[in-house]
């Protein structure tokens, strides 16, 4: 079993070198540009867009919705490109368009989302977990299509049935003989959604079982679980999703403890420093109206371990203004007044 020290660690992805092996998972409506640059100033990485479908990016639909989901910032690098693709030909024009603008520096396909909007209606994400050879289709075209390297996010089976455990695993094998240069492996199956608790040692199965770095997500919601996670599987790195929400420093905890055995916890006002950050790069990418109603929709997450979290909570959910948002950062989190 690997010493503590040695869990984070520098780690190649084909063409790409990482810094350390601890990335920021894609979230949807979360891993907007002003959330991931908190996170990359706290040590990740790697970091991801959303998910979104070829469509979505290419701006067929919506082309402010497309800048968006593409907004990126020198600071932001490498960053992962998350598509949630059907067909391979949008799925190529998709990854040739991405190489040709120079956004991203790699490209990761997801076989995982088990949303009934994603995997239901629209037979994307976790819908592909049963049928591995129409999503090693995908993969090779993505391949083909750019030198982008190309990862793949799957769950260990649609259900946790043994012959569904077993699809997950040749669409695995099937992505890496493919050309995938890693696989994120969420441990848990797609009917699990959200619930119950993640199932590690599939993450050591899939570890043993395939000839590509596997990235283990699932349950990574403090440093400590996350090191537990790496020594016990003995996977390549770890992908961390609701850890980070709210706690970007959990990046930088993640190697103080690895490390040196204990981190700094972060004070309050630090908190509020990353609040307020989030709130005025949210306001720099969407505008005053819509950067407000994201606040008030996920600043709460900051609020914990502060004194009165209830209230602030309250009061980021019913903030009218940015003057409103100021003063949850002065009277919550402690911070002085500029
Ligand atoms: C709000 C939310 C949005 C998510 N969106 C995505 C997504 O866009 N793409 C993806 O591959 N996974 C997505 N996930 C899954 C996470 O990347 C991660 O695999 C999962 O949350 C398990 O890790 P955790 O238990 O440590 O949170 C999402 C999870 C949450 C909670």
């Amino acid at each position: 079993m690997p010493e503590s020290g040695n869990l984070v660690h520098p780690i190649t992805l084909g063409p790409l070198a990482l810094s350390n092996n601890l990335v920021l998972a894609p979230m949807h409506k979360r891993t907007h540009l002003p959330f991931r640059l908190l996170c990359r100033r706290e040590g990740a990485a790697l970091t991801h867009t959303e998910m979104a479908t070829p469509h979505e990016l290419l701006g067929h639909e919506n082309a402010r919705k497309a800048r968006n989901l593409l907004a990126s910032d020198p600071a932001d690098r490498p960053l992962g490109v998350q598509i949630l693709p059907r067909e391979p030909d949008l799925l190529v024009e998709t990854v040739a368009m991405l190489a040709r603008r120079g956004t991203a520096d790699l490209v990761d396909l997801n076989f995982a989302c088990p949303s009934r909007r994603v995997a239901g209606r629209s037979r994307r994400g976790a819908a592909f977990l049963r049928h591995p050879d129409a999503a090693v289709r995908l993969v090779e075209a993505a391949v083909g299509a750019s030198p982008l390297p190309v990862t793949v996010k799957l769950r260990h089976g649609y259900t946790n049935s043994p012959q569904d455990n077993q699809l997950a695993l040749d669409l695995a094998r099937g992505a890496a003989d493919a050309g995938a240069v890693a696989i994120t492996l969420h441990a848990r199956c797609a009917a699990q959604t959200y619930h119950h608790r993640a199932d590690w040692t599939t993450i050591s199965r899939w570890t043993e079982a395939l000839a590509v770095p596997v990235f283990g997500s699932g349950d990574l919601k403090t440093p400590e679980a996350t090191l537990d996670m790496l020594r016990e599987t003995g996977c390549a790195g770890a992908s961390i999703a609701r850890g980070a929400f709210g706690t970007p420093w959990i990046f930088r905890q993640i190697r103080e403890l690895a490390e040196t055995g204990s981190y700094r916890p972060v004070t309050p006002e630090e908190r509020g420093r990353a609040f307020l950050e989030h709130y005025e790069g949210l306001v720099r990418q969407y505008g005053e109206r819509v950067g407000l109603r994201y606040i008030r929709q996920i600043g709460r997450v900051y609020a914990r371990d502060i004194p009165r979290a209830a209230e602030a909570r309250a009061r980021i959910q019913n903030a009218r203004s940015r003057a409103d948002i100021r003063c949850v950062a002065e009277r919550w989190f402690g911070m002085l007044a500029e």
